[in-house]
């Protein structure tokens, strides 16, 4: 089978499209799926780059990626909940147990698949796994964002970013986000009820008593943002935890998020797709064979909302 391989970390060169790996054995618990489209997560990126080896075990040769969508074509022991022919999708980067999505075959957990949403195309719902779930489990969990409530979404145009905005706007919350020039048109349309340019503007300047943060930018933006909140007010980020002192000095709630994507968050992703709530916006598709230039999109030009890569037509 096709699959997109790495046998020594690097930039996009260390990428090779192997036209004859082999096929994954299932472990128990696991499920194999004809794979239909894969979508690329920063996680990819970070772990082909060699910057996850001190949280991890894996030895290379790997085959990267994670969200899948495609059709059951094995069962594995143990596995009642799927059969032969179902479409599902979720999460089977190798770093969970999966054998890696940019490939024809692929293994995953059953724990981490679920049936994909009905509505949506395979392409679309191979953008949805790890974003969709980091939104739901950011605003309906931990910051049990509400009606009326004011947000403010740092890097509303990311995957992740572009699917909070939606959720939010579904709840009735008032939106604010943090983009660049180009994407302030691009984050209106979804929803948005103010796009801060962050690189001509301060969004401390223009911000307070917000009731929650959604932070999936990090780093400085992550401290930046305490002042905005309102005491007793939530800040969630992607990356890492935030500074507790800062969360005791400003009197809010701070927490770093570890997104679950097993199989009760991606049935309810499902559902809130098929309810019209949220949309995957996939910003550009590619086939297998240009894994390297979608990757290359991904890191440098940044794309609306998701990277897919089509495997099955
Ligand atoms: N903890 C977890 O379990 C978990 C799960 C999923 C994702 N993550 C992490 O969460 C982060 C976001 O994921 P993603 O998939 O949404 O990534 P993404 O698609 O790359 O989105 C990040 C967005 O932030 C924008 N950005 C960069 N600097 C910014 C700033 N200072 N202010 C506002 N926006 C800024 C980027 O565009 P421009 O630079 O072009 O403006 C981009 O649109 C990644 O670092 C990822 O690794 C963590």
């Amino acid at each position: 089978m096709k699959a997109v391989q790495i046998s020594s970390y690097g930039e996009n060169e260390v990428l090779e499209i192997k036209e004859n790996a082999s096929q994954p054995s299932l472990k128990k618990g696991q499920i194999l799926v004809e794979n239909y489209a894969a979508s690329i997560n920063a996680i990819d990126w970070k772990l082909r780059a060699g910057y996850l080896q001190k949280m991890t075990s894996v030895s290379l040769p790997i085959t990267l990626g994670g969200d899948f969508a495609g059709k059951v074509s094995q069962v594995g022991e143990g596995v009642s909940e799927f059969k032969i022919g179902d479409e599902v999708y979720g999460q089977a980067i190798i770093l969970n147990g999966g054998s890696g999505s940019i490939a024809e075959f692929l293994a995953a957990n059953s724990t981490n698949s679920a049936l994909k949403p009905k509505t949506v195309s395979f392409e679309e719902a191979a953008a949805l796994p790890l974003a969709g779930v980091s939104a739901l489990q950011a605003l309906e969990e931990h910051i049990k964002l509400k009606n009326g409530q004011k947000i403010l979404i740092h890097g509303g145009a990311g995957g992740v970013g572009s699917l909070a905005i939606q959720l939010a706007k579904s709840i009735g919350a008032y939106i604010v986000t943090t983009v660049k020039t180009q994407d302030m048109g691009f984050v209106k349309n979804l929803g948005a009820d103010e796009a801060i340019d962050y690189k001509t503007q301060k969004f401390e300047e223009h911000l307070k008593e917000v009731d929650a943060v959604f932070d999936t930018v990090g780093g400085e933006v992550t401290d930046r943002s305490f002042p905005v909140l309102k005491k007793g007010g939530v800040i969630v980020s992607m990356l890492g935890q935030p500074n507790q002192e800062l969360a005791q000095r400003y009197e809010v709630i701070a927490i770093g998020q570890g997104t679950q994507t097993d199989t009760t968050h991606l049935n309810h992703l499902a559902k809130l797709v098929d309810s019209g709530k949220i949309k995957a916006q996939v910003d550009k598709v590619f086939y297998l064979e240009q894994t390297r230039e979608a990757f290359k999109y991904q890191e440098e030009i940044h794309p609306k909302g998701k990277v897919v890569i089509k495997i099955k037509e």
